[in-house]
């Protein structure tokens, strides 16, 4: 979609948006696929409910990306545009135990930041891709740790009410890849509070989460993770690596040969290939093991 209204356009550098006509959410994403539509990047955080007035006001419909690491966008010309926060300098700062954290941080980054100045905690968190935005509003998880047990503070633009509000960590529900935000909801910034370790140790912890995930996963291959969530007791990878399903491909959409949760981009793949593998791979689970598997990766069709 292409923003027509001149009145919109003529409004952004008040706002401190940047726009960026007919941007490719194929490289704006892990698995490299998606089509193209007009970006907004926002960089003020007070600008959000000017900007998104304007577009409802204009009818013009939007939608909110984080890194795009966990995301499976539809081909073509997209019928909405994107919002994207961009990202400060500096996107982290610490406190104590408390790092003040901007949405669109790297999470990597962050983990490493914060390991550097003797605070752990998130250290299986290290190889997970996207920013701490996305990884907050799915409590992204690895090796037995998750986002949402450091929460103590989330800042977030809530659409439902048009304004920023700041939420306590007991007020939110963080769960297996799960949490209590609204769809709408947009992160903006998160207190974490961190336990005290050295360095050295966080590093031993990160080099054995990084060694574990090199062994399982395809890191060096276009994919968005995991593409179904673990249902309770059982691992999707396992299960569909029973039905002998790795290398399996619609197109060059492919079940990875070391890792059978992870669905890869193996050339060209396109919207359509992925998304009828995911359903053909999810039928097939349900008729052998009557389980039905649910998307860890968010689909944003046209
Ligand atoms: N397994 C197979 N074949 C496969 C994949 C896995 O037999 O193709 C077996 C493994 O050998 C292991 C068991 O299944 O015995 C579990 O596998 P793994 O340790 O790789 O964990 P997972 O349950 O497949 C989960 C998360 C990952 C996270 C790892 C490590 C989900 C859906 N997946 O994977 O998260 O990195 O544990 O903590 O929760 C993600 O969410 O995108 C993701 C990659």
């Amino acid at each position: 979609m292409r923003i027509e209204e001149a009145n919109i356009v003529a409004s952004l550098p008040d706002l401190g948006v940047e726009l960026q006509r007919g941007a490719s959410l194929a490289e704006l994403t892990s698995l490299g696929i998606g089509g193209t539509t007009d970006l907004l990047r926002i960089k003020k955080h007070e600008s959000i409910s000017g900007l998104l007035g304007l577009l409802d006001s204009n009818g013009v419909p939007h939608r909110f990306l984080g890194g795009g690491s966990n995301l499976l966008v539809d081909d073509g010309e997209l019928p909405w545009v994107v919002l994207q926060l961009a990202q400060p300098n500096p996107d982290i700062v610490l406190d104590g135990n408390v790092a003040h954290v901007d949405a669109a941080a790297d999470l990597g980054r962050t983990v490493t930041y914060c390991a550097k100045h003797d605070l752990g905690g998130m250290d299986g968190l290290i190889g997970v891709p996207g920013t701490v935005g996305g990884a907050l509003r799915m409590n992204a998880g690895a090796y037995g740790m998750q986002i949402g047990s450091y929460v103590r503070e989330v800042k977030l633009y809530r659409a439902a009410a048009c304004q920023i509000e700041i939420l306590k960590g007991e007020q939110i529900s963080f769960e297996y890849r799960h949490t209590s935000f609204a769809p709408d909801d947009m992160m903006l910034a998160v207190k974490l509070e961190l336990p005290s370790k050295p360095y050295k140790e966080i590093l031993q912890g990160i080099r054995i989460c990084n060694e574990k995930r090199r062994s399982s996963q395809p890191l060096g291959q276009k994919s968005a993770g995991c593409i179904f969530k673990n249902p309770p007791g059982a691992s999707a990878g396992r299960m569909i690596d029973e039905l002998g399903l790795k290398g399996l491909s619609v197109g060059d959409a492919r079940v990875s040969d070391r890792h059978a949760n992870f669905f890869v981009n193996a050339g060209k793949a396109s919207a359509k290939d992925m998304l009828a593998l995911v359903a053909g791979i999810r039928e097939r689970v349900h008729r052998a093991f009557h389980v039905e598997l649910e998307h860890e990766v968010v689909i944003w069709n046209a």
